[in-house]
């Protein structure tokens, strides 16, 4: 069955030069930015693809930890 996805990576410049977006579809390399986002989702790796929007994981919980703090520290002061 013929499957078309549609890939939200990690994007910063959204003009195919700083690679964040990049994905293996098939035996290529394309960027989500320029490329897609919709792609044969039978040729995606999506293992990969996974892995890389992990890579910031640690920075994205530490700042939504802080964001809360700084909310719950608004709402004791107001
Ligand atoms: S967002 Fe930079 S290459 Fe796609």
């Amino acid at each position: 069955m013929p499957t078309v996805v549609s890939l939200t990576t990690i994007m910063i410049d959204g003009t195919g030069m700083c690679g964040g977006c990049r994905v293996t579809v098939g035996d290529e390399t394309k960027f989500v930015c320029v490329d897609g986002p919709e792609f044969d989702g039978h040729l995606v790796d999506f293992n990969n693809m996974m892995q890389r929007l992990g890579t910031y994981k640690t920075e994205e919980d530490h700042d939504h930890k802080q964001c809360h703090m700084d909310l719950a520290a608004q709402k004791a002061e107001a």
